[in-house]
């Protein structure tokens, strides 16, 4: 189990805890976040469930890996960024309580 913190980019936030096996998208899905919309229901094919993890956190998160980032950066409208990664592709386990994201304002497509 894991508290994720998603802080949008208003500064509002909210705190949502994931059951085992959930994805960073799933949850904040889930929950009705805001801002995570995954219309390909995780497919890694529309990036609207982009997100900045919170550089303190990017570490253990880890930074996207090339074929994640290729497709970030060959989409109009996302501003790609060294903590950017799509939320689906984001395994959330017990080592990841306490994480905090930043949505972005706008998602592609949107
Ligand atoms: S849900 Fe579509 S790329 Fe993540």
């Amino acid at each position: 189990m894991a508290k994720v913190t998603y802080i949008q980019s208003d500064g509002t936030s909210r705190t949502c805890v994931n059951f085992e096996g959930m994805t960073l998208m799933h949850l904040a899905v889930g929950n009705l976040v805001d801002g995570i919309d995954a219309l390909c229901g995780g497919m890694m094919q529309c990036a609207t469930c982009h997100c900045y993890i919170d550089p303190d956190w990017i570490d253990r998160v880890g930074e996207a890996p090339e074929a994640e980032r290729a497709m970030l950066e060959g989409i109009n409208g996302v501003e790609v960024r060294t903590n950017s990664r799509l939320s689906c592709q984001v395994q959330l386990g017990e080592e990841l309580d306490g994480l905090v994201v930043h949505i972005p304002a706008d998602q592609p497509g949107i």
